[in-house]
C-alpha cells in the first residue's frame, strides 16, 4: 500500500495537495499527488515502499490544515463486479490484521454522497468478510487501525487503513453537531466545533468553564457568544451590529457597539479571545499578536477568512509570522494549530494558546 488517501472540503483540493507534499518532503518522503477539482480529496503516491505507513503512522493528522482525514492505500480498485464487490476489497486489505473498526465512506462532495445508502448497506457483507479472515477483529477495538474503504462510484473504491491514535474520530472526518434551536446564527457550530477539536475533553473542565471572562470580537448576532454563555462564561461582546436580544437577557453578556481592532478589555481577567471578524487575514492576525503582547487573554480562537488565491502560502506565511512574532516578544510555550474545520468555509480556524508561563 503506497498511496495516502486525504479527504478534505471540494474545491481544496490544490491546498490539500500542496501541504501534504510539503510536510511528507519534511519526513523525507519523497512522491507525487493526484487531485482534481471538486473531488474533495486527494491521493499521494509515494516513491518508495512503506512510505505511505509511515505518513499514515508519524505525519500527525493535527498538524495537517487542510486534511480532515487520511489513510494508507493501495491503487483505486476499479470495474468492481456489480454481483461481487467484497472478495477484490477483502484481497487489497490482506495485508491488515485484526482491524478495530470498519468504516466505508465516500469523499464530501454531492454525487458522491448520493452513495452514502448503499456504502451503508454494503458495510454489512464486508465486515463479515473481513472478519472471517480477521483482517477484523469480531467485535470493535478503539486501539486497533482502522479500516477504510472509500467508494468514488459503485464500481471503484480505495481501501486501506489509518492508525487509530492518527486519525479523525468521525466518519469521514467530519464532525456531527447539532445546531442549537436557540443560537442566534448558524455559525455557532464553528466555534462548538473549534472548542470540541482543539480542547481534549479532558482539558476542558480546566479550559472552557463556566465564571471565565471571554471577549468576542465580531460578535453579532451572537452565534459564537452562545457557545461562551452557553458554557457559563461572562462575555464582553465587541461589533456595531445588534447582538440578540435572548443573549443580552441571559445577563452575562455587555455589548460593545465598538471597533474590533480598537477596543481594549475593560478586565484584567479575560481568559478566552475569540474573533469572526470578515477582515483581511494578515490584519486580524496582527491584532491577535497585539492582543497576546499585551497579555491580555490566555487562549484565543480565531477566524482567517481566505483569500481567493495562494490559501494555502498566505496562511502558512501569517502562521509563521506570529510564531515569530511571539517569540521576538519573549514567549516560549505556546501553541499554534490550525484547521479547515468541516464548518468552515473560505477560512480557517487558528486556536493560540498562551501556556501559563509561556512568557519569560
Ligand atoms: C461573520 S460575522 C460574525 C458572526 C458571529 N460570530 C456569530 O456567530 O453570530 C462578522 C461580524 O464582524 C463584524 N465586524 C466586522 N468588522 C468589524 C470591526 N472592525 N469591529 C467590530 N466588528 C466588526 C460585523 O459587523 C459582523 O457582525
Amino acid at each position: 500500500m503506497n498511496n495516502l488517501f486525504l479527504f478534505c472540503r471540494a474545491g481544496y483540493e490544490k491546498e490539500c495537495a500542496a501541504e501534504i507534499q510539503d510536510r511528507a518532503a519534511e519526513l523525507g518522503v519523497a512522491g507525487y499527488v493526484k487531485a482534481a477539482a471538486n473531488n474533495a480529496y486527494v491521493v499521494f503516491q509515494c516513491f518508495a515502499e512503506g512510505d505511505a505507513d509511515k505518513l499514515g503512522r508519524e505525519l500527525p493528522l493535527d498538524t495537517l490544515i487542510f486534511a480532515r482525514q487520511m489513510f494508507v492505500c493501495s491503487e483505486l480498485l476499479q470495474d468492481l463486479p456489480a454481483d461481487d464487490r467484497v472478495s477484490p476489497i477483502v484481497q487489497a486489505l490482506s495485508s491488515i490484521e485484526k482491524g478495530g473498526e470498519l468504516r466505508v465512506e465516500t469523499p464530501d462532495t454531492n454525487e458522491a454522497k448520493e452513495l452514502l445508502t448503499f456504502c451503508r448497506k454494503f458495510t454489512v457483507p464486508l465486515r463479515a468478510a473481513l472478519k472471517k479472515q480477521e483482517i477484523l477483529l469480531a467485535s470493535e477495538n478503539q486501539r486497533r487501525p482502522i479500516v477504510h474503504v472509500c467508494f468514488l462510484g459503485s464500481d471503484s473504491a480505495y481501501a486501506g487503513y489509518s492508525y487509530s491514535n492518527n486519525s479523525s474520530p468521525f466518519f469521514m472526518g467530519i464532525p456531527r453537531l447539532k445546531f442549537p434551536s436557540a443560537a442566534p446564527s448558524r455559525s455557532t457550530l464553528k466555534l462548538d466545533e473549534a472548542f470540541n477539536y482543539f480542547i481534549a475533553p479532558h482539558e476542558q473542565e480546566t479550559r472552557l468553564h463556566s465564571g471565565m471572562n471571554a471577549v468576542d470580537l465580531g460578535a453579532c448576532p451572537g452565534g459564537w457568544t452562545y457557545q461562551l454563555v452557553r458554557r457559563g462564561m461572562f462575555v464582553s461582546a465587541v461589533d456595531n451590529g445588534p447582538m440578540a436580544d435572548s443573549l443580552m437577557q441571559t445577563g452575562q453578556v455587555t455589548h460593545y457597539r465598538e471597533d474590533g481592532f480598537r477596543f481594549e478589555p475593560k478586565r484584567k481577567n479575560i481568559y478566552w479571545l475569540v474573533c469572526d471578524m470578515v477582515e483581511q487575514p494578515s490584519r486580524v492576525a496582527e491584532l491577535m499578536e497585539h492582543w497576546a503582547i499585551n497579555g491580555w487573554f490566555h487562549e484565543a480562537i480565531f477566524n482567517l477568512k481566505l483569500p481567493m488565491k495562494s490559501r494555502y502560502k498566505e496562511v502558512t506565511t501569517i502562521l509563521q509570522r506570529m510564531a515569530e512574532v511571539l517569540q521576538e516578544n519573549g514567549f516560549n510555550r505556546f501553541q499554534i494549530r490550525c484547521k479547515h474545520l468541516y464548518h468552515d468555509r473560505d477560512e480557517v480556524t487558528v486556536h493560540l494558546y498562551l501556556r501559563p508561563g509561556s512568557h519569560i
